[in-house]
């Protein structure tokens, strides 16, 4: 089955990224959310980013920088966004309540034939398919932030999917000039079951005072090549996600090593998200300059 239609839940960080790439890969997109001021954010920032860097550089004419902008349209009424889908990604707000109950919403409101996607990060993709009577044509498809640009998508596969769903979704990531990686739904998927070890270890170097996160950065981007070091990857994810996604890691191997780090709980309690707050291993300036946090006297 080709996607032709495709129906995008959230307009935030990920959403707007999501739907700018769909309809910049020729498919119709509706860009559904509850708060009409981020749907006009959200189509001033893709408008923005199709001008400065497809047009205005001479990737593609005006002409096709339009015929994109056509292909895309908002919405916060939810049955007239997706009673047409051919498939829906949401990317609202990582909450499992929320997630299971616009899953049953859609499973009402979309024909039969849709497949309905889900860009959690950390929640069971298979508890969110059982909010459905068609968990075979429930996926997860983790988008990696900034959506527009990166290009690893993680295909998560809940218990019961149909093969022949996983086959449509890989295909519907390479459209999108993606490259898909099929994944089993256990918690950390592949990325953040790798990442997450580093961050823990990367923190603990720092609360034992064996280096400074500017240190630990500098190792790693030197030593191993990594573009961003640990700590400022840290800073861009966000600690209450790592949080998450650690937790429910540990929830799973039951193992010490696989625990939260207490660093990041003492940077959660003092109001320290990371990046989305200006505040982590980091303080952020407005002007994208950041300086190292002294994180005790
Ligand atoms: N931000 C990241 O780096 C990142 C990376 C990968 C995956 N994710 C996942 O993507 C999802 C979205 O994250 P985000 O960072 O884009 O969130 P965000 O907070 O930037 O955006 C969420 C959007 O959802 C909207 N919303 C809230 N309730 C809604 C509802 N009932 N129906 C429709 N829209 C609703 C909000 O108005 C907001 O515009 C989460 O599951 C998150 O874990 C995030």
């Amino acid at each position: 089955m080709d996607i032709l239609r495709l129906t995008v839940l959230g307009a935030g960080v990920m959403g707007h990224g999501i739907a700018q790439k769909a309809a910049m890969s020729g498919i119709k997109t509706t860009l559904f959310d509850i708060d009409q001021t981020m749907l006009d954010k959200a189509q001033g920032v893709i408008s923005k980013n199709i001008e400065k860097h497809f047009v205005g550089k001479g990737k593609i004419t005006a002409e096709e920088g339009e015929e994109i902008l056509g292909r895309l349209s908002t919405s916060t009424d939810l049955v007239a966004a997706a009673k047409e889908a051919d498939m829906v990604i949401e990317a609202v707000p990582e909450n499992l309540d929320l997630k299971k109950s616009l899953f049953s919403k859609l499973d009402e409101i979309c024909p039969e034939h849709a497949i309905l996607a889900t860009n959690t990060s950390v929640l069971p993709v298979t508890a969110i398919a059982g909010a459905t009577k068609r968990p075979e044509k429930c996926i997860g498809t983790h988008f990696f932030n900034p959506a527009a640009v990166m290009k690893l998508v993680e295909v998560v596969l809940p218990v019961g999917v149909a093969e022949e769903t996983v086959e449509t979704v890989m295909n519907f990531c390479k459209q999108l000039g993606k490259v898909p990686v099929r994944v089993k739904d256990v918690p950390g998927f592949i990325v953040n079951r790798l990442l997450c070890p580093l961050y823990m270890e990367a923190a603990q170097i720092v609360l034992e005072g064996t280096a400074t996160a500017e240190e630990v950065d500098t190792a790693m981007k030197l030593g191993a090549g990594h573009p961003m070091g640990p700590c400022e990857l840290a800073d861009f994810g966000g600690f209450d996600v790592i949080q998450m996604a650690q937790d429910s890691i540990y929830e799973y191997t039951h193992r010490e090593s696989d625990r939260l780090n207490i660093l990041y709980r003492k940077m959660l309690e003092a109001g320290r998200l990371g990046r989305k707050n200006g505040k982590g291993f980091y303080d952020y300036e407005a002007d994208g300059t950041k300086k190292l946090f002294k994180l005790f006297q």
